[in-house]
């Protein structure tokens, strides 16, 4: 039989059906109680009170960004061109493109060769008096330096940012992901661990800034019913926001799913082992090193190969999907400003990455067969 071995695939609970038809028939499908379960749950799970759901992942980077950069002035919105923001090029677009919408300029730090994760010596030497923030991106849902990155960030009074889109899962320092930086967002797109169909979730250190995204997420329109207040007739309005917010429907398809998020990530971290098993003994294969200070969450198994492309055609053949996933994005006409040629490790993990099926629906039959042909076509 010919195999026909996904990189992704949607995980959608059977049981859904009843509960999304009740809340398409309920009268109400705006941002109503199944937000409020959703986000009592997530709460509950990730152990940060300082959660909120969001219409996508992008959206969280870009109030995390927008309330890094305007700190000082939260009545404004950001337009000093002078602000930074470090940030790394081995990445989805949607993690740098809310930088520049905020009005911000990108620095490109290098990354780690192997692990695809941003160099914290390369961001400390870039490190100017208009840097704002510094972004990390757990490549694959495995930790960068938090701890370390944080500190520098401690160090010169920047924000953390990290951009957890692949991360539902990950644990770090004995702490699940969402409580280590100022801001960490969370992805719940089609594709993800978990999906919502689309969503995002944007979890914060401070008070502050968790009652400032609440309002910022609607406008800045301050949703809870106030007496005496004719309904949706605020009073004022102090912080222009903007609309991104989770609805009741992606909040119940959401809320379903991640009742099965213990179960989808061991069978990820299972299908991880397996492979660093099979591959520990072939020098041509280099895998992403186990993290020593916490747990991947495996969305994607990441190998490092010489002849990358032909590895890549001739696993289609073999009816298994593999994928670089993203690519370098300070290469893009949009991002030409901002260029930086002297990126080493952006260069070489570029050049050599390659992600192959690592995720809950691959079988053990299935990730044997992977393996096998990893190891026959690699030179
Ligand atoms: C690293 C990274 N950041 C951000 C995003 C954007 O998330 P969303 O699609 O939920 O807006 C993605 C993509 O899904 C991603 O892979």
């Amino acid at each position: 039989m010919t195999k026909n071995i996904p990189l992704f695939k949607v995980y959608m609970t059977q049981d859904i059906d009843n509960s999304l038809l009740d809340v398409l028939h309920s009268g109400y499908v705006g941002e109503g109680p199944k937000v409020a379960e959703f986000e009592k749950n997530l709460k509950k799970y990730f152990c940060n009170s300082h959660l909120v759901t969001l219409n996508n992942g992008t959206a969280g980077l870009h109030l995390a960004y927008h309330m890094a950069l305007n700190q000082d002035k939260p009545k404004s919105w950001c337009n000093n061109n002078e602000n930074e923001i470090i940030t790394t090029p081995i990445t989805c677009t949607a993690t740098n493109t809310p930088i520049i919408s905020n009005g911000a300029k990108i620095v490109w730090a290098d990354v780690d060769p192997i692990t695809g994760n941003i160099d914290p010596a390369d961001i400390e030497q870039k490190i100017t008096k208009y840097t704002k923030a510094i972004v990390m991106v757990h490549w694959g849902g495995t930790p960068c330096e938090i701890e370390r990155i944080n500190n520098i960030a401690k160090k010169y009074g920047i924000k953390t940012v990290e951009d957890g889109a692949h991360s539902i899962g990950m644990e770090y320092k004995g702490n699940k992901v969402g409580n280590h930086s100022d801001y960490t967002v969370i992805s719940l797109q089609a594709i993800k661990h978990i999906t919502s169909v689309d969503g995002g979730i944007l979890m914060m250190r401070s008070e502050a800034d968790y009652q400032r995204a609440k309002l910022l997420r609607w406008y800045g329109i301050d949703r809870t019913e106030h007496e005496g207040v004719d309904l949706r007739c605020e009073l004022d309005v102090a912080e222009a926001g903007y609309k991104f917010h989770m609805n009741d429907v992606c909040a119940v398809i959401g809320n379903e799913n991640f009742k099965h998020i213990d179960e989808i990530i061991s069978l990820h971290r299972n299908n991880a082992a397996f492979y660093d098993s099979a591959f520990k003994s072939y020098d041509k294969i280099k895998c992403v090193p186990k993290c020593e200070d916490g747990q991947s969450a495996y969305w994607l198994y990441t190998i490092h190969v010489n002849n990358r492309d032909e590895v890549m055609k001739k696993l289609a053949e073999c009816g298994i999907m593999s994928s670089k996933v993203h690519s370098r994005n300070d290469t893009h006409s949009m991002f030409r400003e901002f260029y930086n040629a002297d990126l080493p490790g952006v260069e070489q993990f570029n050049a050599t990455h390659l992600c192959i099926p690592v995720g809950w629906w691959v079988s053990k039959e299935d990730r044997e067969y992977i393996a096998d042909c990893v190891i026959k076509y690699t030179k």
